[in-house]
Formats: C-alpha cells, structure tokens, sequence
C-alpha cells in the first residue's frame, strides 16, 4: 500500500471532503490523528503501535447481508505511570458512509464486546478494548482473582466501567481528527443488552457527559443481588429437601401463561400484565393438573452469565420420561422463586423474574444412577459466589450445605458493599448525563427468567427518586420521560423473544434513538414486532412505564393506562439491608 504524506492528507480534508479510504486508512494518517499525550488525561496513545489496513465490500455480522468498506485500525494506549499497554481495536466506515457518529457495542456474560464493527449499519466509527487484562482473549471471570484471596482491581474496574469510557474519551478525538473534522459534534451511542445493558448504564453513570444517547436492554446491574439470585431457586430445593421434577415446573410456567394471558384483555399466548397475573392468579390452583415430558438427553444452558455454562461433571444431562401431576410441593417451589428472598425474619432482600417467567434456574440434575432428582447450581450464581465472594478460584459450589437464606442475603451484602462502586453499577445519580443532554432508552422484557424485569424498574424508580426528589409523581415522571425513558416488552425473555410467548420485540431502538438525539423526536411509545405465532407480525406500540397495557373491548391496540395497583406490585424496600439499594 502507498504511504500518504499526512500533510497532502489534512490539506486535502481541510479544503473538500473528497479523501478516499485508501488516502485515510494509513499508518501515518492515523498516527497523525492520535490524540497527542497530554490532551486525554492520564492516558497516552502509542503512535508506534497503529496497524490501518482498508477493507472493501465486506460483509460483517451474523445476519447481514449489507457490505461495508472501512479502515481497520489497531492502536495502544498506555495509562500514565503504569507500563501497562491496552490494545484497542477501531473500524472507520469509508468516507461517504460516515456520518458524524462514534457507537459501541456491549457485549455479555462476562466479556466485553471484543468486535469494533457494530457501528458500520448506522456510518458510525466503532471500537473494542482489551481493558488491560486481555479481554479480546478473556472474559473477565477469568481474570478476578489474581489466586485464592486475591482481586484484581484494575480487572474489575475496567470491565465495570472504565475500559469503555477511556475507548470513548479516546475513539471520538481519533475518529474526528481521522475524517478531519476536528470542529464537528460527533453524536455518541452505547447499545447493549444484558451485561451489555449494565456496560450501557455504567457508561450514564460514570461517563455521562460523553454520549448522546445509551440503549440499555435487561441490564445485569445490581450485580451482587442479581448474581446470588440464580442460586436462589436451587437453595430452596435444598432447604426443603424438595427437588421437583423440571416438568413439573415447565408444566406451572405454561398453565400459569395460560391462565393470566386473557387478564390483559387479549388472548395472544402472552401474558401483557404480569402485575395482574400476580394480584389476581393463585399457583395453589395448579395442584393436581397432569404433565408429561418425553426423555431427552440434552445440554443444559445457563443464560450468558458465563462462558462455562455447564454444571460441573459434564455437558450432557439426561431426563427421563416425565408423567406426573402438580404437587403442593412442586406449586410451593415456584411460589418461593416468584416471591424472592427474605431473611429468616421476613425482610426482604430481593425481587424475583415476574410470575409466568420460565423457572429453569430451579430445575434440578437427574441423577440417572440414583433415579432421583438432585440439586443443581447454576454456575451463573454459583462462580459468582466463589470467586467474588469466597475468593477462591473455582467455577461453581460444590454444594448448599448448611447455606440458608440468611447465608444468601449476607452474600448479597457483602458483595454489593466490596463491589459498590464498581460491578454494582447503579449509581442513580445521573446529572452529568442528563445535564449534558443525553438520552436514554432502557427496556426489559417482562418474563425475561434470568434478570428480573422488576430489577429495571426499581432502578427506574431509583433515578426518579434521586434527581428528582421535590416533585409530584406526575411532575418527576415528565421530566425523566424527556431524557430516560423505560418500556418493558410483553413477554420477552432475556435479551429476545420467548418460546413460551409469542409477544413482540423491538428491533428498531437505534434508529429510534437517533431519531431523538439528532431530530429531537421524543419517543412516547416504542414499536416492537411480534415475531411468531398468530399475530406474527403485528407492531405493538410498547407502552412507557409506569403505564401499562390493556385491550379493551374488540380495539386492535392496547391502550396504555394508569394502574396503581399495578404499579405497587412493582414497587420493593429492600429492608434486609441496612444500605439502601438503588
Ligand atoms: C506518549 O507517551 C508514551 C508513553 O507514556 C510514550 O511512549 C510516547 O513516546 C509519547 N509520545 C510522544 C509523541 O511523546
Ligand atoms: C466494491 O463494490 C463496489 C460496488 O459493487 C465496486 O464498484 C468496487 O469495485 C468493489 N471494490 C473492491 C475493492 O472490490
Ligand atoms: C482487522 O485486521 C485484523 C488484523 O489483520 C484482522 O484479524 C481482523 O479480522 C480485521 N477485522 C475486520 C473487521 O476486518
Ligand atoms: C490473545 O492472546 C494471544 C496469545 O494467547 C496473543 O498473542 C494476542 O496478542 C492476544 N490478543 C490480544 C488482542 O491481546
Ligand atoms: C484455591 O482454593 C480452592 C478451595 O479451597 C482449592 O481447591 C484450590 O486448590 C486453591 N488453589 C490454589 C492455587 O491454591
Ligand atoms: C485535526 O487534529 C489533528 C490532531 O490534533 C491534527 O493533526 C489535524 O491537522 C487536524 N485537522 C484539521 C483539519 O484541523
Ligand atoms: C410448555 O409449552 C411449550 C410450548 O409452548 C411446550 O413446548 C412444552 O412442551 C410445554 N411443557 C409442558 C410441560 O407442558
Ligand atoms: C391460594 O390458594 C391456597 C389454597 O386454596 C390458599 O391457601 C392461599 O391462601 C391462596 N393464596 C392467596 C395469596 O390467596
Ligand atoms: C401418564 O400416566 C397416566 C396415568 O398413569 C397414563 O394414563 C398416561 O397414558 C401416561 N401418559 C404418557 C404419555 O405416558
Ligand atoms: C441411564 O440409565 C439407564 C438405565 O440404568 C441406562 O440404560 C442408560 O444408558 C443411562 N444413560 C446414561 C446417559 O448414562
Ligand atoms: C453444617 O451444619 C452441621 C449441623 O448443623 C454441622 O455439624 C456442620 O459442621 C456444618 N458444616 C459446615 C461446613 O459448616
Ligand atoms: C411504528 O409502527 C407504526 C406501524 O407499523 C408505523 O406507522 C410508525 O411509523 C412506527 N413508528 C416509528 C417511530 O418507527
């Protein structure tokens, strides 16, 4: 490739827009467009460690068909006075495909996004950080304990917030010194979902003033209750020494749909409400209904906390023909996991998934020597438990021996005070976001069985509270809705569409918060598509919470309605806690 002088370069861009990809996407252009030491405090850049290579028509991502040309990037950075050295990856789109936009994309479980091309559908230059400990190689579970007893810090903090705040503070200077547009905004964007969506509200939490706009999907935010929750279920089991068959409870989860799908006006196979579901629905009436699962032998799957999703002893799990009815026993399991935990005084410590969301943390391991259901721990709860509270390095308990509830809530304890201001990531104090015009864009889906939807709310509730202390109801939710607003999404489960209910989706949040950051166009409903099922489909204006949906009469649409009830249902004091919990 020919070297460009960087001189011709800025020349060329200072009079006309007409550089090429091939005049910008060179070493020396984009040494040349490094932020100079000392303009980013703390953080130099290291001219001698830029790669730049065009790639054209490429096609990137999973489902796409679209081709991109772009510049690949890599470039380090080092943080003053540690001889540490970050690799970053960047892709800038080809110059006529750029438009004024700088966008990251979260990633999940424990790893951060490691792939810089997530902004080429919207002309946004993109990039991945390796956060100083390897992440493109890593997940961050990996690296926490330098050994038994021993947390890595600087790990923790870059992959709770700062990792991806030092890529922004550094990517959008490149990115406008790269398109020699030194002079021009470059809007910012942040989506993610799930651990993604906890990377998304760390970035309004601690890096407000630096993006545009954020859409935050089921966050895995308050980190410590959230963790020790998938372990919830499985110490239920063991308290009672109850272990129900997982047909038994994959046979509560459909009934219950089946039953509280028509409360929200609408037989769809979705349950709209599950505030009503849960106000007005007894499991109790389950005992004695039959179930019948054929035997399968299968891998068992966590739910993106871990790359190491299989319990300990082996990836396959067999289950055999199940036929049975409902027992009191299977209907008091469920019951617990949808009430959530309290301590051995009644206090509560946490929410739980909403009624009607699949229970598969609860389900236990056959144990096909023994004939006998047995206790399973998710690793997703359990490694948690390990490595960030015991401090030992293993993937998962071995057992639940001697735990109780109280034993859960003082983990929850413990970790939310180690961890609070880095993992915990719910910081409701937004003002330099908000202050500085940023929008956010949160949703959650509301049978989402790994992180409860009622986990979004309170942080909802959390932020209302904090920035808005003096003002009526109606008065703090305005104000909140022209800068965060929240929607939850009719049956979805985690991070997508459910299996178990047909409801929709929404696939169109960027353009909606482009729409609102750069057009000004304040969203008041969100559209969400049904992705299968009778209505296959049909868009669903989603309403913005605290309304919530209803049918009424033969009506094709929701309306969104005020229900205090409703809303109450929603609404949790964490008093096992002598902390407050946002
Ligand atoms: C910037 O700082 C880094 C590390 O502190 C150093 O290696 C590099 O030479 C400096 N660059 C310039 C242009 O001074
Ligand atoms: C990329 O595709 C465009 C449009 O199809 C074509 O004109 C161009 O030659 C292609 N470039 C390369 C390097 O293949
Ligand atoms: C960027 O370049 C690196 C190094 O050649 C390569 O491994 C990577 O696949 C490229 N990424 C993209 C998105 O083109
Ligand atoms: C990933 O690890 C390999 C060695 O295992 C190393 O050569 C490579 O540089 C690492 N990649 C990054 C981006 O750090
Ligand atoms: C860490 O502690 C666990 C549990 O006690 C033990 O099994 C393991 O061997 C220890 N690891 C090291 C490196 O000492
Ligand atoms: C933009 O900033 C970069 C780095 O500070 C500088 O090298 C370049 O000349 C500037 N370009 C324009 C067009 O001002
Ligand atoms: C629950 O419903 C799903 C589909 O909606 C079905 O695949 C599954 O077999 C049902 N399970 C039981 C136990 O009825
Ligand atoms: C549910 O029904 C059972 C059995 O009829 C009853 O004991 C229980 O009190 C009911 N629960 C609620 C919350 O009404
Ligand atoms: C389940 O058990 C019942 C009662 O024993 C029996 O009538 C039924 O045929 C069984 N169903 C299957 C699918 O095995
Ligand atoms: C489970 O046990 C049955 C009967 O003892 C045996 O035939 C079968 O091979 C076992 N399956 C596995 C996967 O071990
Ligand atoms: C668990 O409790 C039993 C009985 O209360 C006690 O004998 C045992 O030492 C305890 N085990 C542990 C590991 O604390
Ligand atoms: C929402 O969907 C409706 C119906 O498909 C459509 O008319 C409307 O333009 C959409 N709104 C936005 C903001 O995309």
């Amino acid at each position: 490739m020919r070297r460009s002088n960087p001189i011709t370069i800025a020349a060329l861009l200072a009079t006309t827009n007409a550089a090429s990809l091939d005049d910008l996407c060179t070493v020396s252009h984009v040494q040349a467009a490094l932020p100079a030491n000392g303009t980013i405090l703390g953080l130099n850049l290291l001219a001698d460690s830029v790669t730049a290579a065009a790639v054209y028509n490429a096609t990137v991502g999973r489902e796409s068909t679209a081709t991109y040309s772009y510049c690949n990037v890599t470039a380090s950075y080092t943080q003053v006075g540690k001889d540490n050295v970050i690799p970053l990856k960047f892709i800038f789109p080809q110059p006529p495909d750029f438009q004024n936009r700088w966008y990251l994309a979260g990633g999940g479980g424990f790893s951060l996004s490691s792939d810089a091309t997530g902004g080429l559908p919207y002309g946004a230059a993109s990039g991945a950080t390796s956060a100083g400990y390897d992440a493109f190689n890593f997940s961050y579970d990996e690296k926490v304990l330098y050994g038994n007893g021993s947390i890595n810090w600087d790990a923790t903090y870059a992959f709770s917030y700062t990792a991806l705040g030092e890529l922004t503070k550094i990517g959008k200077p490149l990115t406008q010194a790269f398109y020699g547009l030194n002079d021009t905004k470059i809007y910012t964007y942040f989506e993610g979902c799930s651990d993604g969506g906890r990377e998304g509200m760390s970035q309004v939490q601690r890096w407000g003033e630096e993006y545009d706009g954020v859409v935050a999907g089921a966050p895995a935010f308050r980190f410590a209750q959230q963790q020790v929750l998938h372990v919830y279920p499985a110490t239920i089991e063991a308290v009672n020494d109850y272990y129900p068959p997982p047909c038994a409870l994959a046979k509560i989860v459909n009934a219950t749909i089946a039953a509280c799908d028509p409360l929200d006006g609408r037989t769809d196979g979705v349950i709209s409400r599950t505030d009503l579901c849960k106000l007005n629905f007894n499991l109790s009436s389950l005992i004695g209904e039959s179930y019948y699962c054929a035997a399968q032998t299968g891998t068992s799957l966590g739910f993106g906390f871990s790359k190491r999703q299989a319990p300990p002893g082996g990836q396959t799990s067999v289950q055999p023909a199940q036929n049975g009815t409902i027992t009191a026993q299977d209907v008091a399991v469920a019951q617990g996991v949808y009430d959530g935990l309290h301590d051995s005084n009644g206090k509560r410590a946490y929410l739980s998934w909403q009624i009607g969301s699949d229970l598969s943390d609860a389900d236990p391991t056959y144990n096909n020597a023994t004939s006998v259901w047995e206790l399973n721990i998710p690793s997703t709860g359990g490694e948690y438990v390990t490595k960030f509270i015991q401090l030992l390095d293993l993937d998962n308990l071995s057992d639940l021996n001697n735990v109780t509830y109280d034993t859960l809530v003082e983990w929850m304890n413990i970790g939310m005070i180690r961890y609070l201001d880095s993992l915990q990531t719910t910081l409701p104090d937004l003002t330099p976001f908000q202050s500085s015009g940023g929008k956010l864009l949160h949703y959650h889906g509301e049978s989402d069985p790994s992180i409860p939807a009622a986990s979004s709310v309170h942080y909802w509730q959390s932020v209302r509270d904090i920035m808005y202390p003096g003002l009526s109801d109606a008065e703090s939710r305005d104000a909140l809705s022209d800068w965060y607003q929240f929607y939850l999404v009719p049956g979805a489960a985690h991070c997508g569409s459910n299996s178990l209910q047909p409801g929709p989706y929404p696939v169109d949040n960027m353009a909606t918060i482009i729409d609102w950051v750069e057009s000004g166009v304040k969203p008041s409903r969100l559209n969400a598509t049904v992705s299968s099922g009778v209505n296959k489909g049909e868009v669903q204006a989603l309403c913005q919470w605290p309304t919530r949906p209803l049918w009424s009469g033969n009506s094709s649409e929701f309306e969104c309605v005020e229900d205090l009830a409703s809303v109450e249902s929603w609404t949790y004091t964490f008093d096992a806690f002598k902390l407050p919990v946002y």
